[in-house]
């Protein structure tokens, strides 16, 4: 479509760790870039759109001007930023606006019709352009005004970088050919129960670290010391190992552990049969035996650290185990598709992110795409395409 003169809408995502006033990580801020200079290069005025902070957090949301000027450096573009635009002149405001501009909205969350995905909001909003982009992923999981109400308004279509998120998850559960491994970690359990159904009757092998690792080892009764429990995920626990042997799925645990053994973060090795110890990391064994299984895979799919690499010497695992799959990936050997907010910051931390295949920038919407591929975001662009026809 002729985009020249046209406003643009674009839902981004720039819901970035904060310090303070300080930006912990601005990857998100980077992510439309590629969309935003297209849409410019197309002689577009582009208006950006987002959230920041809990959805209970409502009262209490943050402002996004404090971002403005990270943005303006990041995109080389002057923010002209609304705060009102839901007022009557906010139209013609960005009509107004220096043409190399970028607009900027105040916090979409500041109004509690965005979470309700109230009517007249999305059609107000949609008002102030004349064609809708998604570029935040991140977000699809929501049913909210600005990422499922404005297209049923507008012309709509998803950015670069959110189609992107989408294939490589796609590209891994359709992977015909070569093996695929999931890795799944992190701290709870309750969280990754649908993933781990889901995984386990797709993937060859389903190695667990982490927290989750340990409801398994309760399972086959090499559970440390009682530390792991089941809670109310036993039956689920149960399925999940039954249906990996139905689907051939090979289920692979740690066998060793690291563990603290004084205050002084002095560790030892444990083996799953000791006791009395409280467990942070997977041990040298189980990293060697995850190194082997990555070895004789094709495609990775990793959630999750697997020990807490936020404190030495816990990184072990989590640090060895990226960089082996950074280096088979660089090596052409392995497609690696990272996901989930504590796996990137990991694999940041590491200075591996950028040796991977794929990290996404989503948290939540990763892990609800690779457990259903339920996205209203993506629903709300086909119902648009069907309405008006693509971008
Ligand atoms: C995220 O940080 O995962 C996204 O910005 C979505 O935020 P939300 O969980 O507050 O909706």
């Amino acid at each position: 479509m002729e985009l020249s003169g046209k406003i643009v809408l674009v839902r981004v995502d720039f819901n970035v760790p904060m310090d303070g006033g300080t930006i912990m990580d601005d990857a998100r801020i980077k992510v439309p870039v590629a969309t935003v200079k297209e849409l410019k290069n197309r002689g577009a005025k582009v208006v950006l759109m987002s959230h920041m902070g809990k959805t209970s957090d409502q009262a209490e949301a943050p402002s996004l001007r404090q971002l403005i000027p990270v943005i303006e450096k990041i995109y080389g573009n002057s923010v002209l930023f609304i705060e009102d635009y839901l007022g009557e002149n906010a139209r013609s405001l960005i009509e107004k606006a220096p043409h190399d501009d970028l607009v900027f909205f105040e916090n979409l969350r500041f109004h509690p019709q965005e979470e309700s995905c109230d009517l007249d909001f999305s059609r107000k909003l949609a008002s102030l352009g004349d064609f809708f982009v998604n570029e935040a992923f991140s977000v699809s999981h929501r049913k909210h005004a600005s990422v499922f109400g404005i297209p049923q308004f507008l012309p709509s279509d998803l950015g670069e970088n959110f189609k992107k998120e989408i294939k490589n998850i796609e590209r891994f559960f359709n992977h015909s050919s070569g093996k695929r491994m999931a890795i799944i970690g992190g701290s709870k359990l309750s969280t990754k129960i649908k993933l781990l159904k889901r995984l386990v009757t797709k993937v060859d092998k389903l190695a667990l670290g982490g927290g989750i690792a340990g409801a398994f080892l309760s399972y086959f009764k090499n559970d440390i010391s009682g530390i792991f429990e089941f809670g109310e995920y036993e039956a689920d626990v149960k399925e999940i190992v039954e249906n990996a042997k139905k689907f051939g799925c090979e289920l692979i645990v740690p066998t060793d552990f690291s563990a603290l053994i004084s205050t002084k973060s002095d560790h030892a090795i444990m083996r799953s049969e000791d006791s009395n110890t409280t467990v942070f990391d997977i041990g040298p064994d189980s990293v060697k035996l995850l190194e082997d299984h990555i070895l004789t895979s094709d495609m990775v799919l990793w959630n999750g650290p697997v020990g807490l690499f936020e404190r030495s010497p816990f990184e072990f695992g989590t640090k060895t185990i990226a960089e082996f799959i950074a280096e088979r990936t660089q090596n052409h050997h392995l497609i690696s598709i990272i996901g989930g907010g504590d796996t990137g910051f990991a694999m940041k931390k590491f200075g591996v992110a950028d040796k991977m295949t794929c990290i996404s920038t989503a948290g939540g919407a990763f892990l609800n795409y690779v457990e259903n591929e339920d996205c209203p975001a993506l629903e709300a662009i086909r119902i648009s395409h069907n309405k008006f026809g693509e971008l």
